[in-house]
């Protein structure tokens, strides 16, 4: 099957406009902004591209939007020497090799910002749900098992007064900590670089690796995926938490060691965690799934209609800005 048109019927001036990609079918205004600058062919598939399905479709585009499960690198350059321009449907851009690219001369972006937002909020839910027990008191409730207020029923953790750790603290970690802050926690993260706003705003404190581990009453990991921030939090890591702390990931899975992390709760090592992105997506390590002090998410911190609009505008612009000579807002390459 190959890609759908997205423009509408021929007319005057659709034989000089450039041919973009879109991989995934997103949010129509992001497709209507595209459409004005450029004849615009969607992937028939909801699903991820495979490599030759890849090659094939963004054969004599001149730009392709992306999502990121959709690998840029040296191959692919080299195979589709025609595009010049790809632009991530996501701020987290660990799909894309950047030196490649820059060998190879092609103008690579994200989108950052737009998301952060939604993917704070459903961190903080993530965090309630598993401090508060909400998927084992929703199972308990389906089971017909509540059997009415009981003093000690399901007792779970304040958020109140505790520290949160945040494991790379941008834009999403700025945002969750004024929102943990709104909760009542005190707020330390651990950053390449010092983070001021956090630090003004906030009266957030950076510390080391091993103080974020040792002080943290939760960790929230908010960094990207880079060869530094890879399997961080390993069984060793893991057991230099506190035994009451949490664990809450809405950065990128494999920051996680998620083999490690299951062998760490079932030791009773940490209270428990909460995941939305996973070290072998969509695959989830099998030891996690039985485990009751653990919630599980399907990659959903951008997922609100709100965010997914404004990602899709924001790719969509960036295409357009490149087709047209302009200058890309969230170039990396
Ligand atoms: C989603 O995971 C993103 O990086 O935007």
């Amino acid at each position: 099957m190959g890609p759908v048109t997205a423009n509408d019927p021929p007319g005057i001036g659709r034989r000089t406009m450039d041919k973009v990609l879109i991989t995934r079918r997103i949010p129509q205004p992001g497709i209507d902004l595209l459409a004005r600058t450029a004849l615009v062919e969607i992937s028939p598939f909801d699903r991820p591209l495979t490599r030759p399905e890849l090659l094939e479709m963004s054969a004599g585009c001149r730009a392709i939007l992306i999502t990121l499960t959709d690998r840029m690198d040296a191959e692919f350059f080299a195979a589709r020497p025609e595009v010049r321009c790809a632009v991530n449907y996501a701020v987290g851009y660990d799909n894309f090799d950047l030196e490649a690219a820059r060998r190879a001369g092609v103008v690579l972006a994200n989108c950052p910002g737009v998301l952060s937002r939604a993917t704070a909020d459903l961190t903080m839910a993530l965090m309630l749900a598993v401090m508060r027990r909400l998927v084992e008191g929703d199972a308990e409730m389906r089971a017909g098992r509540f059997a009415g207020f009981q003093p000690f029923y399901m007792l779970g953790t304040d958020l109140f007064g505790k520290t949160l750790g945040i494991y790379g603290l941008c834009d999403i970690g700025l945002e969750v900590g004024r929102r943990a802050v709104a909760f009542g926690m005190h707020v330390i993260y651990h950053n390449r670089r010092p983070n001021p706003t956090a630090e003004n705003e906030l009266g957030a404190r950076r510390v080391a690796f091993d103080d974020l581990l040792a002080l943290s009453d939760v960790i929230s990991i908010n960094a990207p995926l880079t060869r530094e921030t890879r399997h961080a939090f390993d069984y060793a890591a893991i057991c230099r938490m506190k035994p009451s702390a949490y664990l809450v990931n809405t950065g990128r899975g494999p920051i996680v060691k998620e083999d490690d992390l299951a062998l760490a709760l079932s030791e009773k090592r940490i209270a428990g965690a909460a995941l939305d992105v996973y070290e072998h997506e969509p695959a989830v390590d099998p030891g996690l799934v039985g485990l009751p002090n653990v919630v599980l998410a399907p990659h959903l911190g951008s997922a609100t209609v709100e965010a997914r609009t404004e990602l899709a505008i924001m790719a969509a612009h960036q295409i357009a800005a490149f087709l047209r000579g302009e200058e890309v807002p969230h170039r990396l390459t």
